[in-house]
């Protein structure tokens, strides 16, 4: 009996399965859209020990354990099982609450839109639930998805980071995408932590807590986060900033792999792999802080942080002085450094360089792709509250422009890996300095995942600095 009745779910599944939805038609508990590869389904949900119904997408685990990639009504869920998705008359998807037709959800498109009777929602095998003319068809790869579809489900993303989708801002539409995990396992209501990108200055990815910012990945190099390199070996990742978008992407280079960077309740996330034929998981990496230098500001301004075996310590950068002595002595260094010899303000100022580097809060940045390392300088000499520099990008020997202003936040430095930056003290410092290079003296480090999956995903695997 059960094999008959397995038989005559699987036949039922695949022969009503379909990864669309036109207007006119729709979709109660019970029924779900499956993408065209069988990756992804969109459907109603109960999380594990929940009874409220959420409408979403997810992934299609070999192991029958759904991973849950995307949640429309977030904020609020449904009490029975009579949820409905269908298209209103103007043309916007709407999840209604069957008993009283109270619009619990709905996608937000322009209600300017004409020929509404003639659009579709499509699960895309990238996950991506997209709203768009039935007949429209995309004429390059390089159709900006933003204008081609309506509406997209990628454009507000729950917890999860997917391949392809776009994590930052456009700067049109004021649109902000970042992640925030749920508030529970059983909830996937807006928790406290979010992973988004801050814009002002050089654009940063930053993990929140509330409002408050927990860590910062170094300012993106070309080639990763300043301070992280990792083996570009399953995705590749690209960081775009133009007058209209700032966000990142990520990309499978490895096409047999399909993995997902997922934030959890506690703050820190998870990297999930399988296999893309087979949908088998094979990797489930914790991310976290590694260190307490990870933790945003710990050494406070001008000041570096160093891991001394396992303890952090931390260091006020040449020229300055901790600002609170006694508290400084006792490893309180939250209130961080001054300077102790003003800058001359003229070009007998000077840099010095540190190495290996995580780059400072770029917040207080200003940046300019074009110049190169020695233009960047005269630059910084220039302006009296200019205090650091850097090379934007270190492909092909650097290039590019990062200039500091005020205060250097949140620094830490490497025995291998970082980047150069230029400090700028006054002639008085540099005197007796050699050739103005200052390099970590302290102990090997080791380092690992940090919270951003981006990294940690590679990085795990391939980028332990061995301890000396
Ligand atoms: C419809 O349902 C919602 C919650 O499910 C409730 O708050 C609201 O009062 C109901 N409206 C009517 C008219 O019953
Ligand atoms: C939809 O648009 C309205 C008005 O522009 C806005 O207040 C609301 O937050 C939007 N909802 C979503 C889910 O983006
Ligand atoms: C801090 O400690 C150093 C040596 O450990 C000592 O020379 C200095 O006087 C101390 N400063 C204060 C303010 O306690
Ligand atoms: C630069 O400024 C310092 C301090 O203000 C001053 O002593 C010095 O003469 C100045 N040098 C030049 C070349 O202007
Ligand atoms: C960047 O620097 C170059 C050379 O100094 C300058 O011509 C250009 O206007 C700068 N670009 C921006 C966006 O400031
Ligand atoms: C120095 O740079 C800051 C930040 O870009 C700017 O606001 C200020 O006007 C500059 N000062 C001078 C003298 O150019």
């Amino acid at each position: 009996m059960l094999i008959i009745w397995f038989f005559l779910v699987s036949c039922v599944r695949t022969s009503t399965s379909t990864d669309r939805l036109g207007t006119g038609q729709s979709m109660r508990d019970g029924e779900s859209l499956v993408s065209v590869d069988g990756s992804f389904e969109l459907g109603f949900f109960s999380p594990k020990s929940s009874t409220s119904r959420y409408l979403g997408v997810w992934y299609r685990d070999a192991s029958r354990n759904p991973t849950v990639v995307w949640v429309a009504n977030r904020e609020r869920p449904l009490q029975s099982t009579s949820g409905l998705l269908k298209f209103s008359d103007k043309g916007i998807l709407q999840l209604l609450n069957d008993a009283n037709t109270s619009i619990v959800w709905s996608s937000n498109i322009s209600s300017s839109l004409q020929a509404s009777n003639n659009l579709i929602a499509q699960l895309l095998d990238s996950g991506n639930l997209v709203v768009k003319y039935q007949h429209a068809m995309l004429h390059s790869q390089q159709d900006a998805a933003e204008d081609f579809f309506l509406w997209q489900s990628f454009d507000y993303p729950s917890d999860t980071l997917m391949p392809g989708m776009k994590l930052g801002l456009n700067l049109v539409t004021s649109l902000n995408r970042f992640l925030s995990c749920w508030k529970s396992s059983n909830d996937p209501a807006i928790g406290e932590y979010s992973l988004k990108i801050k814009p002002r200055g050089y654009p940063q990815l930053v993990q929140m807590k509330g409002s408050v910012i927990v860590t910062r990945a170094g300012p993106w190099n070309g080639l990763s986060f300043s301070g992280y390199p990792y083996a570009m070996n399953i995705y590749s990742i690209d960081f775009i900033v133009n007058d209209k978008e700032i966000y990142y992407q990520v990309t499978m280079s490895d096409r047999s792999l399909f993995s997902i960077y997922r934030t959890i309740t506690s703050g820190t996330g998870n990297v999930l792999v399988w296999t893309s034929q087979t949908r088998n998981q094979v990797k489930n990496t914790p991310t976290e802080l590694v260190d307490q230098c990870e933790m945003y500001a710990f050494c406070g301004s001008n000041s570096i942080c160093y891991m001394d075996g396992n303890a952090p310590t931390c260091a006020c950068l040449k020229a300055y002085v901790s600002k609170f002595p006694k508290q400084w002595n006792m490893s309180d260094w939250s209130s961080g450094c001054v300077r102790k010899t003003l800058l001359d303000c003229n070009n007998t100022d000077g840099f010095l360089r540190y190495r290996d580097m995580k780059l400072p809060d770029t917040s207080s940045s200003t940046y300019n792709k074009t110049m190169n390392l020695e233009e960047c300088r005269q630059s910084c000499l220039k302006n009296c509250s200019c205090t650091a520099y850097a090379n934007m990008d270190i492909r092909n020997g650097g290039s590019g422009c990062l200039l500091w202003f005020d205060h250097l936040i949140d620094m830490r430095m490497f025995t291998k890996g970082g980047q150069d930056l230029y400090i700028k003290v006054p002639a008085s410092e540099l005197a007796g300095n050699g050739h103005g290079n200052m390099k970590n003296k302290n102990v090997g480090i080791i380092v690992g995942s940090v919270i951003f999956g981006l990294i940690a995903c590679a990085g795990t695997m391939s980028m332990i600095i061995k301890k000396k």
